[in-house]
């Protein structure tokens, strides 16, 4: 369905033509005077030059070409060449019944979908989860689901920190608490055990005790390093101890991306690439795309237009070990021979900017990917406590994820248990959803290269741009249309009318609205966008509903007509919250 703004362009084009004008002076835009208009159009004053008339003349002719036009109820000039609009509420409502009637919402899918692969979550296993991840995982799981939402495809790949100096430590510290263990024993050649030799309990506690202890211990350290070369050169003992950690950390990694409502695709790591990494390496040194520096293997990244530092894109240390990146390319050149993608986009935090930056330039630099490849970095800022730093917990330590969940449920518990006579196991349940909400929310309704202030109290208020308001927004058309239907109403999606006031022919431009705003949610990769719409639409509905009668609404077309309006808003909430993440309970 073609988008309701370009509807209106078509008959200023139309119109710009028929005067013998350059159509494309025809452009509606959103009003910046709503008090004045709902459209406006200004391309009269664009075009006085070219055609050497006043601004004002050319507009007066358009307006006067528009007279009778049904697309139009209203069009004014205003000096100097404004072409001020409002549509007729016939035309909205038709567009509003096609909207209801076709699958999302009448939105113009693409002729050539494309395949993007979404890295994001990128948990480092064995350690806790803690925030620094949790804007990843919300942010990716969004822009996953947009880009679908869009009509094009979307592997999430949760890309785990599995390969580090994180393993070696946790080898070690076990050598030492269970030293008879026969994973240490190097002449044991028998099968190891299926069971873990620790629990997720223990494996969380074992490895800040291991680092701590390493960074103070400088032979703890070495013996570290030493485990984790081992353990990446293949041997056994390590290797099986490796597969324990992967298994206990992964399920319990899943129990708490269930709770986030966050779900991969794909469960790569950095481990599943290590293969690839020689053979890599040998192409790029035979491209002439390496050279020597101290010891060290690098390639040059460096542009002649870069204004800011640019070193070198170091691969292998003198000792022959790979880095981080060096498993970014691999994993660059796996996806390329087993997806094919059009895209990649990762999702971290913006501090690592640069680790981006000569990770694309190596990966076109060496040809892992085409000139075409779309490779993008999404930064993130930092999510800070009220004190404006980094979000710490109350003894200043770093907050773990699942205390972060729990402390927005117990406040959303409250408050729920406060207002409302439900029973306990309910009200926790709700307490459950609408607290996800209230967090993603949070953080989806900022731009997310930018820092914000994690507020639990604002962000769980039931007033102002929250997720809990949102959600109380959709419960009350809910239980509108649970009433309407108890008395025996039946909801006619397509029952819309021409809106009988200023407030439901608001709500009603807003709802119009919806194809653009995906399209650009998805063009800019912004989920941001889609908060501020699903706030705005919220608002206009809130707004109507004060305003009007319905259930009591004696003329049935006209309550009909209501009812499907507030159906729609409805479909449309919920469909954007999906978008960002989470969902409405049934009643709060
Ligand atoms: N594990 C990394 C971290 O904790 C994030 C991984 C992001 N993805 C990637 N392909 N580098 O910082």
């Amino acid at each position: 369905m073609t988008k309701f703004i370009d509807q209106i362009s078509a008959e200023l084009k139309k119109a710009f033509q028929s005067l013998n004008y350059n159509p494309d002076l025809g452009r509606a835009t959103i009003s910046n005077r709503p008090d004045l208009c709902e459209f406006q159009c200004n391309g009269a004053m664009a075009g006085a030059k070219e055609y050497r008339k006043a601004p004002l003349v050319i507009a007066n002719e358009v307006a006067e070409k528009l007279e009778n036009n049904k697309v139009f109820a209203k069009v004014e000039v205003a000096p100097p060449g404004f072409l001020n609009l409002k549509v007729s509420p016939a035309f909205v409502r038709d567009y509003l019944i096609a909207m209801a009637k076709e699958a999302k919402f009448g939105l113009e899918l693409p002729q050539n979908p494309l395949k993007y692969v979404v890295d994001y979550g990128g948990p480092n296993v064995a350690k806790p989860l803690h925030i620094g991840h949790l804007r990843s995982a919300i942010i990716g799981e969004s822009i996953k689901r947009i880009i679908r939402f869009a009509g094009h495809t979307a592997i999430g790949d949760i890309h785990l920190g599995d390969w580090g100096l994180q393993m070696g430590l946790i080898i070690v510290e076990l050598n030492e608490r269970k030293p008879g263990l026969p994973y240490f024993d190097h002449e044991y050649h028998g099968a190891y055990p299926q069971e873990a030799p620790f629990t997720i309990a223990e494996l969380e506690e074992i490895y800040p005790e291991a680092s701590a202890k390493s960074k103070t211990d400088a032979l703890y350290r070495e013996k570290a390093l030493k485990a984790t070369y081992d353990l990446q050169k293949g041997l056994l003992g390590y290797r099986a101890i490796w597969q324990h950690i992967m298994r206990l950390s992964k399920d319990d990694l899943r129990k708490n991306y269930d709770d986030l409502n966050v779900e991969f695709d794909l469960w790569k790591g950095e481990s599943d690439v290590q293969d690839l990494i020689p053979g890599m390496i040998a192409e790029f040194k035979e491209g002439g795309f390496t050279r020597l520096s101290e010891g060290a293997l690098v390639i040059d990244v460096k542009e002649e237009t870069d204004k800011k530092e640019m070193p070198p894109c170091l691969i292998l240390k003198s000792d022959g070990a790979s880095l981080y990146i060096t498993t970014d390319l691999a994993t660059i050149l796996e996806r390329v021979n087993e997806i094919a993608p059009d895209a990649m986009i990762y999702m971290t935090d913006k501090r690592q900017s640069m680790h981006f930056e000569q990770l694309f330039r190596s990966a076109r630099k060496t040809g892992l990917v085409s000139s075409e490849m779309d490779l993008r970095f999404l930064g993130f800022g930092t999510m800070n406590g009220s004190d404006g730093k980094p979000f710490k917990t109350r003894d200043g330590g770093v907050m773990r994820l699942e205390q972060l969940v729990a402390d927005i449920n117990d406040e959303m518990y409250r408050k729920i248990a406060a207002n409302r006579t439900v029973s306990e196991e309910e009200a926790r349940e709700t307490a459950r959803i609408v607290g996800l909400a209230a967090l993603k929310y949070g953080d989806l309704s900022n731009q997310a290269a930018k820092d914000y202030i994690f507020d639990i109290d604002r962000f769980t208020s039931f007033e102002g741009d929250t997720g809990p308001y949102i959600l109380y927004t959709i419960v009350r058309i809910k239980s509108i249309l649970k009433k309407y239907t108890d008395g025996g109403g039946i909801i006619k999606k397509d029952a819309l009318h021409e809106a009988d006031s200023d407030e439901e022919k608001a709500l009603m431009l807003v709802v119009s609205g919806f194809n653009s705003m995906i399209e650009e949610a998805y063009q800019e990769i912004a989920p941001h966008r889609i908060a501020a719409y699903i706030y705005d639409l919220a608002n206009a509905l809130n707004t109507f509903y004060h305003h009007t009668k319905i259930l009591t609404e004696s003329v049935n077309e006209k309550q009909e007509a209501y009812i499907a309006l507030l159906n729609l808003t409805k479909e449309i909430l919920e469909t954007l919250i999906d978008l960002l993440g989470f969902s409405a309970p049934e009643r709060m």
